[in-house]
Protein backbone atom coordinates (compact mmCIF):
# COMPACT_ATOMS: atom_id res chain seq x y z
CA UNK A 1 0.00 0.00 0.00
CA UNK A 2 1.12 3.57 -0.71
CA UNK A 3 2.50 5.85 1.99
CA UNK A 4 3.59 9.47 2.72
CA UNK A 5 5.28 11.17 5.51
CA UNK A 6 6.27 14.86 6.52
CA UNK A 7 9.71 15.85 6.33
CA UNK A 8 10.92 18.41 7.98
CA UNK A 9 14.34 20.31 6.63
CA UNK A 10 16.45 21.96 8.43
CA UNK A 11 16.66 25.93 7.98
CA UNK A 12 19.78 27.27 7.29
CA UNK A 13 19.70 30.98 8.22
CA UNK A 14 21.68 34.22 9.38
CA UNK A 15 20.80 37.54 9.11
CA UNK A 16 20.59 38.02 5.24
CA UNK A 17 17.89 35.44 5.43
CA UNK A 18 16.56 31.76 5.15
CA UNK A 19 18.01 28.62 3.02
CA UNK A 20 17.01 25.63 2.72
CA UNK A 21 19.24 22.15 1.04
CA UNK A 22 18.00 19.54 -0.40
CA UNK A 23 20.19 16.67 -1.36
CA UNK A 24 19.31 13.04 -3.00
CA UNK A 25 19.81 9.96 -0.67
CA UNK A 26 20.01 12.27 2.68
CA UNK A 27 17.56 14.36 3.31
CA UNK A 28 15.66 13.85 0.10
CA UNK A 29 15.37 9.58 0.32
CA UNK A 30 15.64 8.82 -3.17
CA UNK A 31 17.70 9.76 -6.31
CA UNK A 32 16.44 12.94 -7.70
CA UNK A 33 15.97 12.31 -11.96
CA UNK A 34 13.29 15.14 -12.09
CA UNK A 35 12.47 18.54 -10.36
CA UNK A 36 9.16 20.47 -11.71
CA UNK A 37 6.59 23.23 -9.95
CA UNK A 38 3.57 24.36 -10.37
CA UNK A 39 2.52 27.85 -9.78
CA UNK A 40 -0.14 30.52 -10.95
CA UNK A 41 -2.45 28.35 -10.32
CA UNK A 42 -5.84 30.02 -11.12
CA UNK A 43 -8.62 30.21 -8.34
CA UNK A 44 -10.58 26.90 -7.39
CA UNK A 45 -8.49 24.43 -9.51
CA UNK A 46 -7.94 21.11 -8.60
CA UNK A 47 -5.04 19.54 -10.22
CA UNK A 48 -3.38 15.93 -9.87
CA UNK A 49 -6.33 13.14 -10.28
CA UNK A 50 -3.89 10.30 -10.37
CA UNK A 51 -1.68 7.77 -8.68
CA UNK A 52 1.82 6.49 -9.94
CA UNK A 53 2.93 3.09 -10.07
CA UNK A 54 6.45 3.28 -9.37
CA UNK A 55 7.39 7.09 -9.23
CA UNK A 56 8.59 8.66 -5.42
CA UNK A 57 7.69 12.45 -4.88
CA UNK A 58 8.30 15.05 -2.48
CA UNK A 59 6.16 18.14 -2.42
CA UNK A 60 6.70 21.76 -1.07
CA UNK A 61 4.97 24.71 -0.81
CA UNK A 62 8.12 26.81 -1.12
CA UNK A 63 5.42 30.06 -1.05
CA UNK A 64 1.97 30.16 -0.20
CA UNK A 65 0.14 27.19 0.78
CA UNK A 66 -1.87 24.72 -1.42
CA UNK A 67 -3.77 21.16 0.79
CA UNK A 68 -3.23 17.48 -0.95
CA UNK A 69 -5.87 14.97 -0.79
CA UNK A 70 -3.93 11.21 -0.17
CA UNK A 71 -5.98 8.53 -0.88
CA UNK A 72 -4.42 5.16 -0.24
CA UNK A 73 -7.78 3.32 -1.34
CA UNK A 74 -8.87 2.37 1.92
CA UNK A 75 -8.73 5.81 3.63
CA UNK A 76 -8.23 10.35 2.43
CA UNK A 77 -5.96 12.36 4.93
CA UNK A 78 -5.89 16.39 3.53
CA UNK A 79 -2.38 18.20 4.86
CA UNK A 80 -1.93 21.40 3.86
CA UNK A 81 1.92 22.47 3.13
CA UNK A 82 2.32 26.52 3.68
CA UNK A 83 6.29 25.97 4.94
CA UNK A 84 9.33 25.65 2.86
CA UNK A 85 11.15 23.77 5.36
CA UNK A 86 8.08 21.03 5.36
CA UNK A 87 8.34 18.32 2.56
CA UNK A 88 5.76 15.75 1.80
CA UNK A 89 6.94 12.07 1.03
CA UNK A 90 4.57 10.04 -1.26
CA UNK A 91 5.43 6.77 -2.24
CA UNK A 92 3.66 3.58 -3.46
CA UNK A 93 -0.02 3.15 -4.21
CA UNK A 94 -1.43 6.66 -3.41
CA UNK A 95 -4.52 9.04 -5.40
CA UNK A 96 -3.86 12.64 -5.15
CA UNK A 97 -5.40 15.90 -5.21
CA UNK A 98 -4.13 19.21 -5.13
CA UNK A 99 -6.13 21.99 -4.08
CA UNK A 100 -6.59 25.35 -1.91
CA UNK A 101 -3.69 27.02 -3.76
CA UNK A 102 -3.06 30.58 -2.81
CA UNK A 103 -2.32 32.87 -5.66
CA UNK A 104 1.43 32.90 -4.88
CA UNK A 105 2.14 29.62 -4.24
CA UNK A 106 5.03 28.28 -5.49
CA UNK A 107 4.77 24.08 -5.52
CA UNK A 108 8.62 22.83 -5.79
CA UNK A 109 7.91 18.56 -6.68
CA UNK A 110 11.32 16.37 -6.90
CA UNK A 111 10.51 13.21 -8.40
CA UNK A 112 12.55 9.83 -8.39
CA UNK A 113 12.07 8.83 -12.47
CA UNK A 114 11.92 11.04 -15.51
CA UNK A 115 8.48 11.64 -16.93
CA UNK A 116 6.72 8.84 -18.24
CA UNK A 117 3.03 8.48 -18.98
CA UNK A 118 3.08 4.99 -18.69
CA UNK A 119 3.36 5.40 -14.77
CA UNK A 120 0.26 7.20 -14.18
CA UNK A 121 -2.88 5.80 -13.29
CA UNK A 122 -5.56 8.22 -14.14
CA UNK A 123 -8.64 6.45 -13.35
CA UNK A 124 -9.80 6.33 -10.02
CA UNK A 125 -11.58 2.54 -10.73
CA UNK A 126 -8.29 1.35 -11.98
CA UNK A 127 -6.04 2.56 -8.84
CA UNK A 128 -8.60 1.02 -6.48
CA UNK A 129 -8.14 -2.51 -8.65
CA UNK A 130 -4.72 -2.06 -8.56
CA UNK A 131 -4.91 -1.39 -4.84
CA UNK A 132 -6.95 -4.27 -4.04
CA UNK A 133 -4.65 -6.49 -5.98
CA UNK A 134 -1.41 -5.64 -3.62
P1 LIG B 1 -0.42 17.00 -15.11
O1 LIG B 1 -0.03 15.57 -14.94
O2 LIG B 1 -1.79 17.29 -15.58
O3 LIG B 1 -0.12 17.80 -13.79
P2 LIG B 1 -0.83 17.66 -12.35
O4 LIG B 1 -0.98 16.22 -12.07
O5 LIG B 1 0.10 18.34 -11.44
O6 LIG B 1 -2.14 18.38 -12.41
O7 LIG B 1 0.64 17.66 -16.12
C1 LIG B 1 0.33 18.78 -16.92
C2 LIG B 1 1.08 18.65 -18.24
O8 LIG B 1 2.48 18.73 -18.05
C3 LIG B 1 0.79 17.35 -18.95
O9 LIG B 1 0.68 17.64 -20.34
C4 LIG B 1 2.04 16.52 -18.72
C5 LIG B 1 3.12 17.58 -18.58
N1 LIG B 1 4.23 17.21 -17.68
C6 LIG B 1 5.50 17.02 -18.19
O10 LIG B 1 5.73 17.12 -19.42
N2 LIG B 1 6.52 16.73 -17.34
C7 LIG B 1 6.32 16.60 -16.02
O11 LIG B 1 7.27 16.32 -15.28
C8 LIG B 1 4.98 16.78 -15.48
C9 LIG B 1 4.72 16.63 -14.01
C10 LIG B 1 3.97 17.08 -16.35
Amino acid sequence: MGDYKLLDFQTLGDERGSLIALEENYNAPFEIKRVYYIFDTKDGVIRGYHAHIKLKQIAIAVKGSCTFVIDNGKSRDEITLDNPNTGLLIEGLIWREMKDFTPDCVLVVLASEHYDENDYIRDYQKFIDLVLKN
